[in-house]
């Protein structure tokens, strides 16, 4: 009780100091976070589905939960997570299916993310559960006229004009197209850049839509060497060493028509709202091509399961065979998804690196950036 009181007491001062601060110097830290298992924070814990990271040794280098699995698909903190981190937040956004995750919209944001899911809405049925990038949006309608009913029209609007909303998606829709065994929503395959297009169509109707429910600071996230993975090598038998450059191929005409769009965008809705371009495509390129200079011994196996199929990486014997002896030492976690390693580089670069790595300003940037 006392200690309860106490705390309440602390955050009426803290509630009452901050009324007195010019509004220009209070800071949200309010991440809304879209995408696929690269960014998942535990949504798929709450769906029927075959993806899941809900069992160790997911998780087992997180320190938010003390090394138990939270739902996130690596070894401890996705990219989204380490941004939230570095730009001051006390808590990280939780996962919107999460029971109380309401109760931290105003602190810390939403993550929407799913695991398997896509920017088309089949991407990823043979998983069974997941929430495409549209329902995605729609949940964030809902946190919205939530918002809005506790806080009012013109502070929610403040609001979301001060939030980070960042985007990853694409991932599985290419890992599909490019998947060999995989029937294209059971027609014949179009070409790549008909695909291409298309994907980033979709994608541009999901970020105006965001737009017009008042999100003004985009953080759009390309998609990396998905060639590189070892799921995509070992379906292309891939000599050691070697990514599918017909995967990467792919890869890189979306992310150039993707990067395109972006400008465009910035040139429509600026500068009333901002859309920065990550570039993970080359920041993990060069982690591979340079591993040792980066601390890694290993550039292209996972860590976790094996490279081959089927890449049981969940409920594994703890054996050398199938999780490695030291984490930070690879790139990969498992099949498909980078080590929390490697996600500290790559998010380094996004915060803070130069226009290689996050365009025409790096997400550091964008944070503080202050609408007039
Ligand atoms: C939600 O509940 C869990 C478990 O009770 C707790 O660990 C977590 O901090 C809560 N999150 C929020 C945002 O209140
Ligand atoms: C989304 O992509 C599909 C092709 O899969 C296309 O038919 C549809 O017109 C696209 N929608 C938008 C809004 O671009
Ligand atoms: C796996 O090994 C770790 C130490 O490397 C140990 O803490 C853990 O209890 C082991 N788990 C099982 C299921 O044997």
């Amino acid at each position: 009780m006392a200690l309860s009181r106490a705390i309440y007491c602390s955050s009426v001062l803290i509630a009452a100091l901050l009324l007195v601060v010019p509004s220009s110097a209070v800071v949200p830290h309010a991440l809304f976070i879209f995408g696929d298992s690269l960014v998942d924070a535990g949504n798929n814990d709450y769906l029927v589905t075959l993806s899941k990271a809900n069992a160790p040794p997911y998780g087992v280098d997180f320190a938010f939960s003390g090394g138990e699995p939270t739902g996130r698909f690596t070894n401890g903190m996705t990219i989204a997570d380490i941004m939230g981190e570095a730009l001051g937040q006390k808590s990280l956004a939780p996962p919107y299916l999460a029971p109380n995750s309401s109760a931290a919209v105003a602190s810390s944001g939403i993550n929407y993310g799913s695991g398997s899911s896509g920017i088309f809405d089949d991407t990823g049925s043979f998983y069974i559960g997941r929430i495409p990038l549209r329902q995605q949006i729609d949940y964030f309608e809902k946190t919205k006229a939530q918002i809005l009913e506790t806080m009012g029209e013109e502070a929610a609007t403040d609001f979301f004009k001060k939030a980070l909303f960042v985007i990853a998606a694409g991932s599985n829709d290419i890992l599909e197209y490019v998947s060999p065994s995989v029937p294209f929503f059971g027609r014949e395959k179009p070409d790549p850049s008909y695909f291409q297009d298309a994907l980033v169509s979709n994608l541009t109707f999901y970020l105006k839509r965001l737009n017009e429910l008042g999100a003004r600071k985009f953080v759009v996230s390309d998609v990396g060497p998905l060639g590189c993975i070892p799921y995509v090598r070992a379906l292309e038998f891939m000599p050691a060493g070697e990514c599918s450059a017909s995967a990467n191929r792919v890869t890189e005409g979306y992310n150039k028509k993707l990067k395109r769009m972006v400008e465009r965008m910035n040139q429509e809705t600026g500068p009333e709202s901002k859309f920065v371009y990550t570039n993970t495509y080359d920041i993990v390129m060069e982690i591979i091509q340079n591993y040792r200079q980066y601390g890694f011994d290993s550039a292209l196996d996972p860590c976790c399961g094996g490279s081959f199929p089927p890449f049981l990486c969940i409920g594994i014997a703890n054996s050398s065979s199938s999780l490695c002896s030291d984490r930070s030492k690879y790139v990969f976690w498992d099949a498909f998804h980078p080590t929390e390693a490697a996600n500290l580089i790559v998010a380094g670069k996004l915060l803070d690196g130069d226009a290689a790595a996050a365009s025409p300003i790096n997400v550091r940037e964008l944070f503080q950036y202050e609408y007039k």
